[in-house]
Order: structure tokens, then sequence, then C-alpha cells
């Protein structure tokens, strides 16, 4: 069959992939094949078991691969034969040199586009879908400028939105999509170009465009906003703790103004996931980049008070829990970064588990989907850690929970079964505040939510 458009997408990741299996769903005419340097990912995506768990995405990989999606590991040949190519790979924090730590590691980026350059025979469009600092398309354009003879080369960039546990309803409803282009005429048109590819099935007023550098730099912005909400919800739970109020309460309160919204706004153990740390502070390195240390500052304190709510948590489950963890037993109920993902990158759950570790306690992490990954990030981790995915066999032996992802399974487990099979005095660490905490109280347990008073039969717990 011959397709009315090719469309190629470099890096089979948590973006590309879901990212790429919607547009292939959507365009039927359209041919969209996913590549990465990774062959063990492509061999995933092409087998029964997605290297992505994401609700609803198994389904619409089966109606489209082979039709008119392909994963595939010909990265040069396939630069050939398409005229559309996202770029979709990992832009992770450098780790070395000059902005260690802080400025983003462009060099998968800059690999990709040169080798768009090397295997390039006709024009493409070449599109920027992974997060980047502002200025970065002007580098792509650069390198890709330097082609010879009569190729041509667009640059766009249309940064991804979607969030992890809801990426296919995210992608198939998106509250928008940006395109960001040059303008002029050749930005334009190759700006047309990939309107007419969301508009399929995305609102018309939905699509928005703008200059290139305001699309790059509204991605970062926008994660930036959106971590801001949690640590200024984390921020206000401290204070809760302090004087009675209850952070849900606040929240709601303070959320039912139109102007501020109901949204992001639930307190919990700090931001985790791949992509707020790394985008904030690659935030913050652009604005010292530019001279303006006051805005750097500003923005790099949305990270402390993550990394302080983390810290305040596991302080209170050492101080509740008599000041000594040593040898004790905690079930750690969730470990990746959010409900509905097996992402563990950036988790809270690593953080805190290495805090219960140095504290000598025996870790059991129970998971529903994230146990591998959990495995591979405490590789190295010294310390006796188990592995137990049924919730309950997890938490049998143990003198505390600690529930640090939000999966609805554990806001419907039997407490008074758990309770009975823990050493007593057991506890509950609520880090998400998931579940009913009066009802677990009265079972028994003492229960610690975060922003709440805590329900405790022991006065003065902490002052030791
Ligand atoms: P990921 O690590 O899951 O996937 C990136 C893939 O790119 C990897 O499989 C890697 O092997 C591949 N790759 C790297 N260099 C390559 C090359 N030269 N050729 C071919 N393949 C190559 O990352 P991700 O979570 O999909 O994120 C990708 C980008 O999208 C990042 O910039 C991220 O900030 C952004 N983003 C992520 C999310 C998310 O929810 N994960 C959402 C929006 C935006
Ligand atoms: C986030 C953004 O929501 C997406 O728009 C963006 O595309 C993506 O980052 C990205 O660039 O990678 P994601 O990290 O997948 O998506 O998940 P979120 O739902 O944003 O949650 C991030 C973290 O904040 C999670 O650990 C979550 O538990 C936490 N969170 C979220 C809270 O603690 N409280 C809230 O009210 C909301």
């Amino acid at each position: 069959m011959k397709f009315k458009k090719n469309i190629l997408c470099i890096g089979a990741g948590y973006v590309g992939g879901p990212s790429m299996a919607m547009i292939a769903y959507k365009c039927p005419d359209c041919r969209v094949t996913v590549v990465d340097i990774n062959p063990a990912r492509i061999d995933a995506w092409n087998s029964a078991e997605l290297p992505v768990y994401e609700p609803g995405l198994d389904e619409i990989i089966k109606k489209t691969r082979s039709k008119n999606l392909f994963f595939a590991k010909d990265i040069e040949n396939q630069i050939k034969e398409n005229d559309i190519i996202f770029v979709s790979v990992n832009t992770p924090t450098k780790t070395f040199g000059a902005g260690a730590g802080k400025a983003a590691d462009l060099q998968f980026v800059e690999k990709t586009a040169r080798q768009i350059l090397e295997h390039s025979q006709s024009p493409k469009i070449v599109i920027e879908k992974s997060t980047l600092p502002v200025k970065t398309a002007l580098a792509m354009e650069r390198i890709l400028a330097s082609a010879k003879g009569k190729i041509t080369f667009e640059v766009l960039s249309n940064p991804e939105f979607m969030a992890e546990g809801t990426a296919m309803a995210d992608l198939e409803k998106p509250d928008r999509v940006l395109i960001g282009s040059r303008e002029t005429q050749s930005g334009l048109k190759a700006r047309a170009e990939l309107v007419d590819i969301y508009a399929r099935w995305v609102p018309a007023e939905k699509i928005i465009t703008s200059n290139i550098w305001s699309s790059e730099l509204s991605k970062l912005v926008a994660n930036a906003f959106l971590a801001q909400r949690v640590s200024s919800i984390n921020s206000i739970s401290a204070l809760c703790e302090k004087t009675d109020a209850d952070i849900s309460e606040v929240a709601r309160a303070v959320g039912m103004d139109s102007r501020v919204g109901s949204k992001f706004l639930k307190a919990g153990i700090g931001f985790g996931g791949s992509c707020f740390k790394k985008d904030i502070l690659n935030l913050v390195y652009l604005c010292s980049y530019y001279g303006l240390q006051e805005v750097a500052d500003y923005w790099e304190s949305v990270v402390k008070i993550n990394e302080y709510q983390q810290d305040r948590f596991t302080a209170n489950i050492l101080g509740s829990m008599f000041n000594t963890l040593a040898g004790k037993k905690i079930c750690i109920l969730g470990f990746s970064f959010k409900a509905d993902t097996g992402d563990t990158r950036e988790s809270p759950a690593i953080y805190i588990t290495r805090k219960l570790l140095a504290e000598h306690a025996q870790v059991v992490i129970s998971d529903p989907k994230a146990l591998k990954n959990a495995a591979i990030d405490l590789a190295s981790d010294k310390g006796k850690i188990s592995y137990i995915e049924d919730p309950y066999s997890a938490a049998s032996g143990c003198h505390a929970l600690a529930i640090l992802t939000d999966w609805e399974l554990y806001r419907k487990l039997d407490f008074r079964k758990i309770y009975k099979s823990m050493v007593k005095p057991a506890f509950i660490f609520d880090g998400r505040n998931i579940i009913d905490h009066k009802k677990c109280f009265d079972i028994g347990f003492n229960v610690y939510p975060i922003g709440k008073p805590a329900l405790s039969r022991f006065e003065d717990q902490s002052s030791v």
C-alpha cells in the first residue's frame, strides 16, 4: 500500500512509542516507523510484553503494529525513506563538565541531528519532540545546514505534554498541541504540514502555533509551573502538621478559586519522574547562563522543597518509631513515581528506601508494575531488601507500612487482615493520603498522613 506520509521517530521510549502509536492509530494513511539505538527496546516493542506499561497502549499497538506502525532497527535506511522525522531521544541532566548537575545533556540530540544529516538524500522536516533548552533548534539547524547539495531541512518544535499513566488519554485528547517554527515561508509550510497531521483528531482551536523559541521555552515552563504547585502544597503540608490544619481541606478551599484551580494540589512525598527535576534544573541553568540569578534561585527553591518533603517524611518515620529503625521491617507499598506506570525514574521511593536502609531498617518493597525497575535501581545498595508483589505477603511480619505510590489497589486493601499479620505496635505512614486514616486507627494502627494530624496512641512520639 502506498502511504500518504512517511513518518519516522528516533527514540522508542516512554514518549516515542506511545505518541507514534497514537499518530498511526489516528492516521491510517500514514506509515509510522519508530527506531532506537537500543535493539532490545525495539524487540520489546515488537513482542507481546511492551517495554512501557501504559493503560490503553496495548490495544492501540495491537490495532496498528505491522499495519502502519513499525518498530525497526535500521536507523540509517529509515532516515533515507522518511520525510518527517520526530526526535524523541532522552535529554538527561548533564553529569560532567560545564553545567554538570543542571544543564541538559544534549549529546543524544546532537548525534541524532548528525545521523539525519549523514543519511538524508531528500528534504526533511525534523521535529523536536524531546524537551530541550530554548535555542536548541538553532544548533540543530546549523548542523543540518552543513548538508551538501540541495537537501534542505526545516526544524520544528513540537514538545510533548503527556503524563505517564494517562499517556494514551492525554495523547488522544490533549489540552493543546504546540507547534513552533521559523516564521519564514518554508518554516510556515512545514508548520502547516504538521498541523495537518494533528488536525485528524485534535480540534483546530487546540492546535496552537508559535515562534520556535516560545515553543521550546513553553515546555520547560509548563513543567516548572506544575512542579511548583506540588512544592507549594507540600510546603503548606509542613505548616498544617504544626498547626492541626488539614492539607486536604486547605487544598480544596484554595483550589475552588477558579483562578487557582483544583488540579495538582495533592500533597505527598514530593514529585518524582524523569522530567520535573531535570527540566526545572535546566531552566535554572538557563536563567543563570543569561545572568538572571534571582530568577534561577526562585525556580531552584521548587526542587529544594521537594527534597525537604522527602527528608521530612523519613524523619517522621524515624521519630515516630521511637528513634530507631535498626532491624525493623518496613513495607513499602508502591515504588513507581506515580500510579499506573512501572517507571521509577527519580521516584521518591528510591530516596526514601535509601534513607531507611541507612538506618539499618529491613525494607520489603511491593508494587504491581515496578518491581523489576526497583531491583535495578537498588542493585548496588547495601542492606536487606526484598521484593514481594502481593501486598499482604509483603506486609506480613513488618513493623510499619509506608505508602509511597497512589495505586488504586492500596485504597482497597483489607487493613484489618494486614494489621493482624504485622508486629505491634503497627504503624502506617501514608505518603499519598489515599487510605481511610480513621478506619485504620480504629483497627489499631498508629497512622501518620501528610499535612494532617497524626492518629497515634503515643503522645509526644517524636520528641526524644
Ligand atoms: P526514554 O529514555 O524512555 O527514551 C529515549 C530513547 O531514545 C531511548 O530508548 C534511547 O535508547 C533512544 N536514543 C537515544 N539516542 C538515540 C539515537 N542517537 N538514535 C536512536 N535512539 C536513540 O525517554 P522518554 O521518557 O521517552 O523521554 C524522551 C524525551 O521526551 C525527553 O526529552 C523527555 O524530557 C521528554 N518527555 C518525556 C515525557 C515522559 O513522560 N517520559 C513526557 C514529555 C516529554
Ligand atoms: C509531567 C507533566 O504532567 C506532563 O505534562 C509532562 O509532559 C511530563 O511531566 C514530562 O515532561 O515528562 P509525569 O511526570 O509523567 O508528567 O507525571 P505527573 O502526573 O506530572 O506527576 C509528576 C509527579 O508529581 C509524580 O510523582 C506525582 O505523584 C507528583 N504529584 C502530582 C503530586 O505529588 N501531587 C500532585 O497533585 C500531582
